[in-house]
C-alpha cells in the first residue's frame, strides 16, 4: 500500500485523487440544481477546505461569489475558556444563499461555531457541504447536507488536512496507521 510519513508517523492511502474526484462531482452536480436560479455564495472555511474549494468550484457552473474565512482561536475573557470568532468576511449575505464549504466535521464544534456566527448575519438559507466527516466522533446534532465520505474516527492527512500544518499539499487522503 502507498503510504507517507509526516511528522515521523506513518499513514496508508485511504481515499484516491480519483474517488475524491468523483464523489466531489456528485456534489457539485446536485448543487449546480438546487441553487441555479439563486446565486448562491460559497463561504470556504480555511485553511483545511482549499482544495475541496478549488476542485468543487471548478465543477460549479452556476452564478456564484465564494469567500473564505477562518477561525481565529483567542482566550475568552470568561472561564469557558478559548473562544473562535470567525473572520475574513466582508460579503454582506444578507438574505442570501450561504454554503459553506469545510474540511472535516469530527465532533461539530468548530462547524456549530461557523454557523451560528454566519445566522447572526441573516442569510436566507445554510447549506453545509463538507469533504469528510466521523460520525462516531459528533458532539451535536448538525444537519450536513452534502458529505463527500463518511469516515471511521482516525486521524487522515491530505488533500487539505493536516498534522501539525504537514501534508496539506498531498492529492489523496491518508489514514494513520
Ligand atoms: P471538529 O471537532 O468538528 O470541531 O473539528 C475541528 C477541526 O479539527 C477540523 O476542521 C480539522 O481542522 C481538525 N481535524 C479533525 N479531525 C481531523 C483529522 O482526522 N485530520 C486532520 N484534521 C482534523
Ligand atoms: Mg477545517
Amino acid at each position: 500500500m502507498k503510504q507517507v510519513t509526516i511528522q515521523n508517523k506513518t499513514f496508508g492511502l485511504f481515499i484516491s485523487a480519483q474517488e475524491i474526484d468523483e464523489s466531489i462531482k456528485v456534489i457539485a452536480d446536485r448543487i449546480n440544481k438546487r441553487f441555479q436560479d439563486s446565486h448562491p455564495i460559497f463561504i470556504s472555511v480555511l485553511n483545511g477546505a482549499f482544495m475541496f474549494t478549488s476542485d468543487l468550484l471548478k465543477k460549479v457552473d452556476i452564478p456564484c461569489e465564494l469567500s473564505f474565512v477562518k477561525l481565529a482561536s483567542y482566550e475568552g475573557t470568561t472561564s469557558s475558556g478559548a473562544v473562535k470568532e470567525l473572520v475574513g468576511l466582508k460579503e454582506d449575505i444578507t438574505n442570501r444563499h450561504v454554503i459553506i464549504l469545510e474540511d472535516i466535521v469530527d465532533t461539530g464544534l468548530t462547524i456549530s461555531a461557523v454557523i451560528a456566527q454566519l445566522k447572526t448575519k441573516n442569510p436566507a438559507t445554510i447549506t453545509i457541504a463538507t469533504l469528510l466527516l466521523k460520525p462516531d466522533c459528533l458532539k451535536e446534532k448538525i444537519h450536513i447536507d452534502h458529505i463527500a465520505f463518511s469516515i471511521p474516527d482516525k486521524f487522515v492527512v491530505g488533500y487539505g488536512l493536516d498534522l501539525d500544518g504537514y501534508g496539506r499539499n498531498l492529492s489523496d487522503i491518508y489514514q494513520l496507521i
